[in-house]
């Protein structure tokens, strides 16, 4: 694995293996790896390049990239931005194992010259007033502005990313749209990586206490018991259910939302004539988790 932190030189280098014929494959991180990440580099490992031909003897080339970047313009909260677990070595390592051809490493100077009042922002509109937008104000801004300079710099082919961050996946989505790149960025969109118990694997679960982490997978619980009464009961019935139960564990919810899975539209009650998804965010002591179950 190569590993770049400047521009200049993971730009030389990636523009030479377009030339002689890669495909590129991005997975945009802010470390602290586990294997929902690695999951990531897995799949783009083995997905098949846009513009592979099987009647061609050699199918294109790949060359997959992953970044690591704790990008502060995407914390809200100062306490969750300077906390937010750093593991250099062993994302180093668990990368290179994983079979990643590049990964690139900027220092915050070298993607905000001059502050981050000099580089580009997007809006989202709706998205950025609901659920984790409303909860967390210029999260997606933050967010926005990082993902367009990345993908200024990487020239991608392929984005990766986990289901975990639904709201972040169609935010980005939004944002490859705005940049004129629907048709030149293949967005992969992949199944939310769980522990045995079902608690979405996540960077942030590092920070919970051992009986915190014994009962963190209850976001989980409550998903599955939503999936499965959809058909028999009121939304806002389980709704009260699960915010009662998060409570009494100690849990402090912030939503438990019902919405339509293709615009997060809100909804008040289950309706089956619409893709639906299920979003909790809940805060265990002083760490945020969020999860969420496509239900139909
Ligand atoms: O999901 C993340 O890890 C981050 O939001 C991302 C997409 C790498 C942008 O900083």
């Amino acid at each position: 694995m190569v590993i770049f932190k400047y521009i200049e030189d993971v730009k030389y280098y990636l523009e030479n293996k377009r030339e002689e014929g890669f495909r590129i494959a991005f997975i945009p991180t802010m470390g602290a790896l586990h294997n929902g990440h690695i999951s990531l580099i897995n799949e783009a490992k083995q997905a098949k390049p846009a513009g592979y031909n099987s009647a061609i003897a050699i199918p294109a080339k790949k060359l997959t990239v992953a970044s690591i970047f704790v990008n502060p313009t995407q914390f809200n909260d100062k306490e969750d931005f300077e906390k937010y677990p750093v593991s250099g070595e062993n994302d180093i390592q668990m990368l290179a194992e994983a079979g990643c051809d590049v990964l690139f490493m900027p220092q915050v100077t070298e993607i905000y010259p001059g502050g981050p009042d000099n580089i580009p922002t997007f809006e989202f509109g709706y998205l950025e007033t609901v659920l984790e937008g409303a909860q967390r104000p210029g999260h997606f801004k933050g967010v926005g502005q990082v993902v367009a300079r990345l993908l200024d710099i990487v020239q991608p082919d392929e984005l990766y990313l986990g289901q975990k961050d639904y709201q972040q996946c169609m935010v980005l989505k939004d944002l490859i749209r705005q940049l004129g790149k629907e048709d030149t960025i293949n967005l992969h969109i992949s199944s939310t990586q769980r522990e045995p118990d079902g608690l979405a694997m996540s960077s942030r679960n590092r920070r919970l206490t051992e009986p915190q982490r014994a009962i963190a997978a209850l976001i989980y619980q409550c998903l599955v018991s939503i999936q499965a009464k959809q058909s028999t009961d009121k939304f806002e019935l389980v709704q009260k259910e699960c915010n009662d139960l998060l409570e009494e564990k100690g849990f402090s919810p912030e939503y438990i939302s019902l919405a339509d899975a293709n615009n997060l539209e809100l909804l008040t009650d289950f309706d089956s004539n619409r893709k639906m998804i299920v979003l909790i965010a809940a805060k265990l002591g002083n760490v945020r988790l969020i999860d969420n179950m496509l239900l139909n």
